[in-house]
């Protein structure tokens, strides 16, 4: 059944902009803005917006579309910001992947500033002498660090991009940093959340703990002088204060010291890339997300393509038959990803062949209507027709026409948790996106091919999708979330939240999502799926698995008719719509 869309703001909106006309008598509008039928409602606002993960760090990003900047402008200000205010994803020594749509020429690019291995890095780096992976030495070393992005892709951005000058975009940032900011009662959470680990590491200790190893308290000022120190380098210097000088010095020379592999030159090396989204379509409207070395854009266009053959409105949403739908083409897709997603530049990745109409409507017929098929006979495809746990996400868009749609990590929460002292910031542990021993889980279950074998200079595959949706050629809805392979399913069931069942984006976000990855074959399922529903799909044969955690995390922006509504996720705290 289709949820009527968009219901009835029409005597709101006729008071507000038009005073002393009668609602009556008030030409009709064409269709209201606000589906007040809903109970979850989105944050509206006309000149420019920031959905993010934390307030400080979104608001920052506003003041600086009120200062008369542009999306890309505040996107770049709130990444910097962010690296102060969220420290869990936040970051200078992460990587990510910003989505850009640039009103002038109506037209979308791609900043990939994934990181990329060190030149010395091995195929067999993590492997110990039994040749088993070392998860410690993957997820909590030196040696988890790769070449890190984040610095050289803001400012990619903002050179490309942006219009007002890098010193200013970055200066609430540094401020925020030198004047300190009041610990929020979810900073003090997510730090004492892993103050145990933060703890092994001297220079995360004095930067994140209090001397009796406790998270700074809620209300307390948290000073960062050191963080200010290396945001001024780039505000000053750009790339190069980053890249080169000071703070690259202090970089290897923690490298050297803890037995890690990035080298000056490795530093001196590191370019942010521009590359071409990949795009698909789905019920007439286009989808353009995150191309290799993300696998998101590639399998979230892949399973629209698959589900496009259904009448998804019909099965109704979160039914049984639609779960099942979506479990179905959610395995084929993660069965794929195993195979054939790495670095496109390292390895031949047949994108336009998984991103194909016909490629889909082959696969569509693997799906069986009323039968779970098992992960062990799902096979991933045959593509080539000759063949042979934080991140974070931030969406921003402008009083202009432009949208920024940026998900970027230190993959896990505070990375590796080792800090570089004299510079206040945490390394990456993204080297554990690489398949460490080809066909084993890696940290979130994912099993991946050796064709995401560690190679220096290479990218690791990733999950993130910063995606967007077109309608009539238009910025219609901009979108991504955290959570490693959560990422891409979360972000589907936004898309087809928003698309098949029309639902604000509010309730788009709210309403309870499932997952599938292909291995392990569990059909990952959030509260709030009724017991019936669950048992019909477990009749069907799906291992239904109901989460103890919530899946995924968005921050979306939907455009409507010169509306800007926006809706953070509330499945985890602190998230904020900032908005004028
Ligand atoms: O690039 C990736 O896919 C992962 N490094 C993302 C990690 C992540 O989302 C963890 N978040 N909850």
């Amino acid at each position: 059944m289709k949820l009527p869309r968009l219901l009835s703001a029409v005597l709101a909106v006729c008071l507000i902009f038009a005073p002393g006309a009668n609602a009556r008598t008030a030409p009709a509008v064409e269709a209201p803005i606000i589906d007040f039928g809903s109970r979850f409602l989105p944050v509206v606002a006309r000149q420019g917006m920031v959905v993010g993960p934390e307030r400080l760090a979104a608001e920052i990003g506003l003041g600086i579309l009120e200062q008369g900047g542009n999306a890309v402008d505040a996107a770049v200000a709130t990444g910097f910001a962010l690296a102060v205010s969220y420290p869990r994803a936040g970051n200078l020594a992460g990587g990510g992947f910003m989505l850009v749509h640039l009103a002038e020429g109506n037209r979308q690019t791609l900043i990939d500033y994934r990181e990329t291995a060190p030149a010395s890095a091995g195929r067999d780096l993590f492997l110990n002498e039994a040749g088993e992976v070392d998860r410690e030495r993957t997820y909590f070393s030196h040696q988890a660090a790769g070449v890190p992005g984040t610095v050289a892709g803001l400012v990619l951005a903002q050179a490309r991009y942006g219009t007002l000058p890098l010193k200013q975009v970055m200066a609430p940032a540094i401020a925020l940093a030198e004047d300190g900011l009041q610990v929020s009662f979810a900073l003090n959470l997510e730090i004492n959340s892993r103050a145990e680990r933060l703890a092994l590491n001297p220079e995360a200790r004095k930067l994140f703990l209090t001397p009796e190893g406790e998270a700074p308290e809620v209300g307390a000022t948290w000073r960062q002088p050191e963080l200010a120190w290396t945001l001024r380098q780039i505000a000053e210097q750009g790339h190069k204060g980053f890249y080169q000088g000071e703070v690259a010095a202090r970089l290897v020379a923690e490298m050297e010291a803890g037995n890690g592999l990035i080298t000056a030159a490795d530093l001196a090396g590191y370019q942010a890339l521009e590359r071409e989204p990949v795009r698909g379509s789905f019920q007439g409207a286009e989808i353009v997300s995150t191309p290799p070395p993300s696998s998101g854009g590639v399998h979230i266009i892949q399973m629209l393509n698959m589900l496009e053959g259904f009448d998804l409105a019909a099965m109704g949403h979160n039914s049984a038959a639609y779960i099942h739908h979506l479990a179905e083409a959610m395995k084929l897709a993660y069965a794929d990803r195993s195979k054939y997603l790495a670095d496109s530049d390292f390895e031949p990745v047949p994108v336009a062949k998984l991103i194909g109409k016909d490629y889909a409507a082959r696969q569509r017929n693997l799906i069986d209507p009323a039968r779970a098929t098992p992960a062990t006979e799902i096979a991933p495809g045959r593509v080539l027709v000759d063949e042979s746990h934080d991140t974070t996400h931030y969406t921003v868009a402008d009083r202009f026409g432009n949208v920024v749609s940026n998900t970027y990590t230190l993959n896990f929460s505070f990375g590796s948790h080792i800090a570089v002292p004299g510079t206040g910031m945490l390394l990456n542990n993204e080297m554990a996106d690489f398949a460490a021993n080809p066909g084993q889980p890696n940290a979130y279950g994912l099993v991946e091919s050796d064709a995401n074998r560690i190679e220096g200079g290479k990218r690791p595959l990733s999950s993130m999708s910063p995606t967007m949706v077109f309608r009539d050629g238009k910025p219609w809805l901009a979108t991504g979330s955290p959570g490693g392979s959560l990422i891409i399913t979360a972000v589907l069931q936004t898309v087809l939240n928003a698309t098949v069942f029309d639902m604000n984006i509010a309730t788009a976000a709210a309403e309870a999502r499932v997952h599938h990855q292909w291995q392990p074959d569990k059909l990952v399922v959030e509260q709030g799926i009724s017991p019936d529903t669950l048992q019909l799909l477990q009749a069907m044969g799906h291992n239904v698995d109901v989460a103890p955690r919530t899946l995924g995390r968005t921050q979306s922006i939907m455009l409507e008719r010169g509306y800007l509504l926006g809706a953070t996720d509330t499945r985890r705290l602190g998230g904020h719509v900032a908005a004028y």
